[in-house]
This record gives structure tokens, C-alpha cells and sequence, in this order.
């Protein structure tokens, strides 16, 4: 695609903004919206996000990782449980999301306590995986210090070795999924000038007990 497409492609985003009616007043199908314009416009790992955690005490540590799921009931990844972030889950169960599109100039951010899925819904996820990547998860420590890259290959040769081709490779006891339920969620814009649109719709435990719907306002960018 040459130049100036591309700028044109930007000056269109930036003038489409995001108005309160078109926004809506759900979150989720709001963010359903953006994701399939990312999807169509080509963005390279469009499900890709950043996941903050943080210690009890309120250190914060952040890394990628894949939307595998998102629904009214919350943003779906998985991980080893067992790693940094499943360790800092475990002590302290609130995340925060952010994803970003800069193709159409777009930043999603969500917040909220975090659930571990169910075995069935990890043993779901994990049986859809390639078999390298099955192999991988219960090969790899996630997040602890180890020797060398040699003992890593080892270690994947002997699970190899272990789970004939045919036979299906069992999830390890460690590796599953999290659900983020969305109390926060704020969708961004780029505009002209910095002017950008920011809108967040957020929805406290009393809400969701009573059932109202969300809250929705207009920040400053
Ligand atoms: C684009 C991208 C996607 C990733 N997706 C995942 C993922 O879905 N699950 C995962 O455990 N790690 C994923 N990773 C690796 C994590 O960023 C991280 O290195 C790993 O989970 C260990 O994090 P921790 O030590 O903080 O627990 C991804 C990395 C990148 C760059």
C-alpha cells in the first residue's frame, strides 16, 4: 500500500472518532466492534495485550500475552500457572489489560479481579493446542531460572520421547487459563491536535450484585 493511502487510511480514523452513539452502552460488544476492524484492517496479532499484575504489597510487573476469549463473563488468556504472573494471581487476583491497534489508531484498556477457569475449560484450550506447544508447556518451568538453553532442548526431547505422536499429551497440573472480569473498561481514539476520544464505562460489585448496567464517561485525553 503506498503513503498516501496509508495517510489517507489515518486522516479517516481520525476524523470517524468516537461519538457516545456510536459507542453505545456495552463494553463488551463495543469491544467485539473494534477488534473485527482490526482484524480487517491487518493488524499483525490483533489479540495481542498487555497483562499488569501486581504483588500484594502493590509492585506492578507487565508482559504480552493472547486474548484466547472475551465475553459479558470476561477477557480469557492462558499461561502456567505457575509462572511470575500465575504466582502474583494467586496473592493478589486483579489485572489489568491494555491492547493497542496503531493501525486504526485505537487503545483498549481493562481492569478487574481475575478467575481461574474451570479444569474442563482448560482441558478444552489445551487439547486445541498445536502439539509443539503442548509439548513446550509441559516441558517449560515458566518463569524460573534454568541452566542453559541445552537443558530446555533436553527437556522437550524427553517429553517428546514420552507422548508418542498418537497418543494426546495431557495438560500439565500447572498451565491454565485466568478470566479478567471487566470493571473498568476505556476505549481511545486518536483524533487531531491530541484531541482524542476517551470514553470509559465502568461498573462497581454493587452494579453487577443489582444487575444495573454500566456507567459511561468522557475523559479528558
Ligand atoms: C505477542 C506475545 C504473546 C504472548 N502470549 C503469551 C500467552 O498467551 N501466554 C503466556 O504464558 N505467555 C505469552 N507470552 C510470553 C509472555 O510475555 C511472558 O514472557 C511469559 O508469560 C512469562 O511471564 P511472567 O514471567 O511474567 O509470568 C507472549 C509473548 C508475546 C511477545
Amino acid at each position: 500500500m503506498d503513503d498516501e493511502r496509508l495517510r489517507a487510511m489515518r486522516e479517516e480514523y481520525a476524523a470517524a472518532g468516537l461519538a457516545e452513539s456510536a459507542a453505545g452502552d456495552d463494553p463488551v460488544a463495543l469491544f467485539d466492534r473494534w477488534l473485527a476492524d482490526a482484524v480487517n484492517a491487518g493488524v499483525h496479532e490483533p489479540n495481542a495485550m498487555a497483562l499488569a499484575t501486581a504483588t500484594p504489597n502493590g509492585r506492578p510487573s507487565v508482559r504480552l500475552v493472547l486474548l484466547k476469549g472475551a465475553d459479558a463473563r470476561g477477557f480469557v488468556f492462558f499461561t502456567n500457572t505457575e509462572s511470575r504472573k500465575g504466582a502474583e494471581l494467586a496473592a493478589n487476583p486483579y489485572a489489568a489489560l491494555a491492547m493497542t491497534w496503531h493501525e486504526v489508531q485505537r487503545q483498549v484498556r481493562i481492569e478487574g479481579p481475575v478467575h481461574r477457569l474451570s479444569p474442563a475449560e482448560d482441558d478444552a484450550y489445551f487439547a486445541s493446542r498445536p502439539r509443539g506447544s503442548q509439548l513446550g508447556a509441559v516441558a517449560s518451568p515458566q518463569s524460573q531460572v534454568v541452566p542453559d538453553r541445552g537443558w530446555l532442548e533436553d527437556r522437550y526431547a524427553e517429553v517428546d520421547r514420552a507422548h508418542p505422536d498418537a497418543e494426546p499429551v495431557p495438560r500439565p497440573a500447572g498451565w491454565g487459563g485466568y478470566r479478567v472480569q471487566p470493571q473498568v473498561v476505556e476505549f481511545w481514539h486518536g483524533r487531531r491536535g491530541r484531541m482524542h476520544d476517551r470514553l470509559r464505562f465502568t461498573r462497581t460489585d454493587a452494579d453487577i450484585a443489582s444487575g444495573a448496567g454500566w456507567s459511561r464517561d468522557r475523559l479528558a485525553p
